[in-house]
């Protein structure tokens, strides 16, 4: 089956109001067989679409809650009245140091759905993991207890990203990401059947514009999700380019 590729950014703990300039020119990228999103701090979110309102701009966390007593946090409902269209939910830095389990990302998927935003749902090995031989087996088990109920492909991509690889400048082999991607694939197809060869799997960790071509065409990757390199249009282009080529 032929799936749209997507290259989504993520900005994390970085930039400000001045840095959304960088979003005029990466507006303007993707169409055609690339789409283009782009997951920024909340505080930035409302100010993004204004700016650049065709694209794509989502949140890279949002409570599973929601409403209520959770200081810090914020609602799929409140990125939705911000303007945000998606979330990252499951990225490893937050499974590390906020230490959310694979049913916090599921409910935090759960609640975008509810407020009809969609979700880029990260899952993948620490190096420990995959140095004893376990990558598979954690990647795969990491997708069976976070995949929301209804997941479906118009709503849910699921992102590869290998801890190890996340700012590193290490990235997988593009064999290695083939074989993570299809592992996903078979197990999303036990928990959603047919529905499991239309979702997208994007590979996250250390993309640049000198890996992404070989990276992006790989069996079974449907795309990007891109930390570092999404900060500046100069670095994030060539992906988006790279994915369409
Ligand atoms: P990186 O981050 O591209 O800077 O390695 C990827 C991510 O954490 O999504």
């Amino acid at each position: 089956m032929r799936r749209r590729k997507l290259v989504a950014g993520n900005w994390k703990m970085n930039g400000n109001l001045a840095s959304l300039a960088a979003l005029d020119a990466i507006a303007k990228a993707g169409g055609g067989d690339v789409g283009v999103a782009m997951a920024l701090p909340a505080t930035l979110i409302a100010a993004a679409v204004a700016r650049v309102p065709l694209l794509p701009i989502g949140a890279e966390d949002v409570a599973a809650a929601d409403s209520g007593a959770f200081t810090g946090c914020v609602s799929a409902a409140m990125v939705k009245e911000a303007g945000g269209r998606f979330s990252i939910v499951g990225h490893s830095e937050r499974r590390a140091h906020q230490h959310e389990s694979d049913a916090d990302v599921r409910g935090k998927a759960e609640a975008l759905h509810r407020h009809g935003l969609w979700a880029i749902l990260c899952v993948g090995e620490t190096l420990a993991e995959r140095n004893s031989g376990r990558a598979e087996a954690v990647v795969t088990a990491q997708v069976a207890a976070s995949l929301p109920d209804g997941a479906a492909a118009d709503w849910l991509c699921i992102a590869y990203e290998p801890v190890w690889a996340i700012g590193t400048g290490r990235t997988a082999s593009a064999a290695d990401v083939a074989a993570m991607h299809a592992a996903i694939r078979a197990q999303l197809r036990k928990a959603i059947g047919d529905e499991a060869e239309a979702m997208r799997i994007l590979y996250g960790g250390s993309v640049n514009a000198e890996n992404a071509a070989e990276l992006l065409h790989a069996s079974d990757v449907d795309g990007a999700l891109v930390g570092g390199a999404s900060l500046t249009a100069a670095k994030f282009l060539p992906i988006v380019a790279a994915a369409a080529a």
